[in-house]
């Protein structure tokens, strides 16, 4: 139970999608399954849901590929988590996943990250886990981009109030791309019912945040510059990140965007049991550095 007495928000990586941008890459296995230095990609935002305290996550696979996704984070249960498994049989849009998940939601809110999305930086989650206290309504965060117009765009108002948001528009109205990660109440399954397919014929999550604004009941968060977003979706933006991840973590001289790390932190596993995982990546740099951060041999 949250501190309000609702249900605890659940966590929803959505990982299906056609990755057409990534061909020839993806012509044979999932985009969220590409390595990302030292690890596939999907770690990074599953490691984000549980920073946030995500401890119940539904992945969303295409069918292909669920196998895949279950191979490499199986039940959950080496993290101290609990993970169910749902396919989208075809890359029918963002929102359905709202859709998909009504089951495992069981009218618990939600928090949504796309299978392609690394954030990292100072104060990012803090401010997603100040924002997660809300439990009505929905939150978006944006982020200062360079070439927003491949995103959703926050348009805003003379006083800097969200206006709308715009798809993929031909010229941005503002700078702040609408990042791939979302809160949702419990009220979001119903809202992407009555959504219909767009022009490219997918239920878009641009549209479910829009129908929330009209209703009064968005929050757009800004994300602080010092808050690194990739998005992982062409093949110099997975190498941009790959990158970023490197340089972060020699900086820091920590893992960045590890699951295992993050469930040590949250104390759902003990020494041992980060030892134990460590063990199994024995002679990999990974694994020697879930050895240090587990404080060295048993
Ligand atoms: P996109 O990058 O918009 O789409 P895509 O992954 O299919 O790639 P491309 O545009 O190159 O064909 O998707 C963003 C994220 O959402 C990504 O992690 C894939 C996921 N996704 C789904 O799971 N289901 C869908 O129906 C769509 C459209 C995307």
């Amino acid at each position: 139970m949250t501190r309000s007495g609702g249900a605890a928000r659940k966590g929803i990586l959505l990982a299906g999608g056609a990755g057409t941008r990534l061909h020839p890459m993806t012509r044979m296995i999932s985009k969220q399954l590409l390595p990302v230095y030292d690890r596939p990609m999907a770690c990074y935002p599953l490691a984000t849901l549980l920073a946030l305290g995500m401890r119940e996550i539904l992945v969303i696979t295409t069918p292909e590929d669920r196998s895949r996704f279950e191979r490499l984070l199986g039940d959950g249960s080496a993290l101290g988590i609990r993970l169910a498994y749902a396919e989208q049989a075809q890359p029918r849009g963002l929102a359905e996943a709202l859709l998909l998940a009504r089951g495992f939601l069981a009218g618990s809110p939600a928090c949504l990250v796309l299978g392609d999305n690394l954030f990292h930086g100072p104060g990012f989650v803090e401010q997603v886990r100040v924002a997660s206290q809300r439990t009505q309504g929905a939150t978006v965060f944006a982020a200062r981009v360079e070439r927003p117009e491949r995103y959703g765009v926050a348009e805003l108002d003379s006083t800097g109030s969200l206006l709308r948001i715009v798809e993929k528009p031909a010229r941005a109205p503002s700078p702040w791309a609408i990042t791939g990660l979302y809160l949702y109440d419990a009220s979001a399954p119903d809202r992407a019912a009555t959504l219909r397919p767009s022009a490219r014929g997918q239920l878009e999550i641009t549209d479910l945040n829009n129908l929330y604004l009209a209703q009064g009941a968005l929050v757009l968060e800004r994300l602080p510059d010092t808050v690194a977003w990739h998005d992982m979706g062409t093949p110099d933006s997975l190498l941009d990140a790959a990158a970023g991840v490197r340089a972060a973590e020699r900086a820091s001289g920590r893992k960045l965007g590890c699951p295992e790390a993050e469930a040590y932190a949250q104390g759902w596993i003990d020494r041992e049991q980060l030892l134990r995982l460590a063990e199994g990546l024995e002679g990999t740099p990974y694994g020697e550095a879930l050895r240090r951060l587990a404080g060295g041999a048993r």
